[in-house]
């Protein structure tokens, strides 16, 4: 397959980010943000997750909470995001929202929620994704659909007389921000971009070259 997609030109004109705007706590600008793509994004909570086990590796994940300065998103531990993790627990978060042109970056520590953290959204979900997070051994190789589908049928007549537990290897995730990058695209491609990293002293602010 060949493409030549050099023509496709798109200049980004909505908004700009000065560094009145963006303040001295990524908090504060990243809760701005996100409640303005809330607004305007079929998807705001998708973000894309890179990890670098071996090699680097992405993914789309939900962000399903912000709590003690850290970002919350629940997978399966033993996916490959999850091997990932357990080899190099620094990853990559990354939020693209396209009707605002603007992207966020945080770098971070990702570890392990509690067990009770866990539970408590494992509970929540429909039973159907319950039971869903339980049958799939996410990453792994399977003959086809209908391996998938036997598992799920059996499964569900299982616990129908049974109480549904979480297993083990499923849960949540807590990314401990180090660095954030707020993005706005700007005409020209002199697009605005402001990053905070962890000193010791607080968030250091600095304008990086588009
Ligand atoms: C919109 C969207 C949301 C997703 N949300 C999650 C999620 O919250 N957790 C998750 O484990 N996978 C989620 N996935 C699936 C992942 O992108 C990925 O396919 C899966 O986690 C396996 O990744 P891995 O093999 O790299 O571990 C989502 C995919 C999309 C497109």
């Amino acid at each position: 397959m060949e493409k030549d997609l050099k023509h496709l030109r798109k200049d980004y004109v909505k908004h700009h980010l000065t560094e009145e705007e963006a303040g001295f706590d990524p908090y504060r600008l990243f809760d701005l943000w996100f409640s303005e793509a809330q607004k305007s994004e079929p998807e705001a909570t998708a973000m894309v997750l890179s990890t670098c086990g071996d090699r680097p590796h992405s993914r789309v994940v939900l962000l399903k909470e912000v709590r003690d300065r850290e970002f919350v998103f629940f997978s399966n531990y033993n996916s490959h995001k999850g091997r990932d993790i357990e080899l190099n627990p620094h990853v990559s978060l990354l939020f693209f929202w396209h009707s605002l042109e603007r992207q966020i970056r945080i770098d971070g520590i990702a570890m392990k929620v509690s067990h009770i953290e866990s539970d408590n959204y494992f509970y929540s979900r429909p039973v159907e994704s319950q039971i869903g997070a339980i049958a799939s051994a996410q990453s792994d190789v399977i003959s086809g659909r209908k391996e998938l589908e036997d598992r799920i049928l059996e499964l569900s007549e299982y616990f129908r007389h049974h109480p549904i537990v979480r297993p083990e290897h499923w849960g949540g995730y807590a990314v401990r921000p180090e660095v954030f990058e707020f993005w706005q695209g700007r005409p020209s491609r002199l697009h605005d971009r402001i990053q905070f990293s962890r000193t010791d002293m607080g968030w250091k602010r600095e304008r990086l070259s588009p």
